[in-house]
């Protein structure tokens, strides 16, 4: 049995009032699982939804934050291919309750790596989630080919910057879209080909522009809302929106008469674990490599210190560029 803290929602609403720092204890971990002592945690818009109640996969508190976390294993059940003592990082059991924002956190065994030599802490706590969609929406759901226009929105936040990058490292040609000039200027140091301001820049006429009349083949959309409306114009023949998530507030509205006119597509995508493990086991190490190449990294922001969580979930409602990853414990 181990003990220690846990921040977690009790109500639904403001952060400061809907997040409490709890006593907990973990017993041993039921197999699919292992148990880590955290020392960094990865953030993200899906923490304001899951405060306010919002998010469609979590039912009522209390339950815990935080769903990706690095950090030493403690305990693993019988048979596992981890060992007590292996540094590594993976997605937190949070659909069960669990949550990366605590002293210890259970990660699901098949989404899980050993942390590679080249990564931070804060880079293999804020690595699993944003990657793993990334590659979901990129290379499993709506596939990206060498060659083709890439138009990424909130290309500067967790999601974004992260298909961005595995955009590139597929051969993918990058738009960014981001709404300041400091966020477009992160895009690129993170390999975006062209940035654009959707909030001062006229969003179709620039993509046009970009690609000679041509229009994207696949955007890649956290963001949905208005922002996804205006971009769909901008899909060439044949194009597809890979649907990832509503940091606007609202899904992209779709409108299926132009979808059938204009020969467009719609993807959801939701990054579920391979229902074969061994497929799933290759993902990772798929993931793994591109990062010991170079190719791929954690496109790090703000990290937080452990007793500022209220204040970090608050800040996701206008995040800054990058991943914002919380510091639970020092190395
Ligand atoms: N499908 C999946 O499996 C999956 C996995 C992970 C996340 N998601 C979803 O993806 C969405 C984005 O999550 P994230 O963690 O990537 O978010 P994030 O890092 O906070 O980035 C979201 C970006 O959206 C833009 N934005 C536009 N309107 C916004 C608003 N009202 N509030 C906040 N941001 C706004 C911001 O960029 P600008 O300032 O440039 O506008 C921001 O950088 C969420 O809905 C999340 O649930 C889905």
């Amino acid at each position: 049995m181990f003990s220690g803290r846990a921040w977690r929602v009790v109500n639904f609403g403001e952060p400061r009032r809907a997040v409490e720092l709890q006593e907990l204890t973990w017993a041993e971990p039921s197999p699919g699982q292992v148990l880590i002592r955290v020392r960094t945690a990865g953030a993200g818009y899906p923490d304001s939804m899951m405060v306010a109640g919002q998010f469609p996969l979590l039912g009522q508190p209390p339950f815990g934050l935080g769903e990706e976390a690095a950090g030493e294993v403690v305990a693993v059940p019988p048979g596992s291919r981890f060992a007590v003592g292996d540094q590594v990082t993976g997605i937190t059991a949070f659909l069960e309750g669990w949550g990366g924002y605590a002293d210890y956190v259970y990660l699901r065994e098949g989404s899980m790596m050993r942390i590679p030599s080249r990564m931070t802490d804060e880079q293999a706590g804020g690595f699993p989630i944003g990657f793993r969609t990334a590659y979901a929406g990129l290379v499993e759901r709506a596939p990206v080919e060498a060659g083709q226009t890439l138009l990424v929105l909130g290309a500067a936040g967790s999601s974004g910057a992260t298909a961005l990058q595995l955009g590139k490292a597929l051969g993918a040609t990058v738009i960014a879209v981001a709404g300041s000039p400091e966020k477009l200027e992160f895009c690129a140091r993170y390999g975006a080909d062209h940035g654009v301001n959707y909030r001062t820049d006229d969003l179709t006429a620039r993509i046009s522009q970009l690609t000679d009349g041509r229009g994207v083949n696949l955007i890649y959309d956290p963001v949905g809302g208005a922002t996804a409306a205006t971009a769909m114009k901008s899909l060439a023949r044949n194009g597809r929106i890979a649907m990832i998530g509503v940091s606007s507030g609202a899904p992209a509205p779709l409108d299926s008469m132009d979808m059938l006119l204009r020969n467009v597509s719609a993807i959801g995508v939701l990054a579920q674990p391979n229902d074969t493990p061994a497929v799933e086991a290759t993902v990772w190490r798929h993931l793994a490599g591109m990062i010991e190449q170079g190719a791929i990294s954690t496109p790090v922001g703000r990290v937080y210190g452990f007793d500022e969580v209220p204040q970090m979930i608050a800040d996701q409602t206008a995040p800054g560029a990058g991943k914002v990853v919380l510091r639970v414990a020092a190395a």
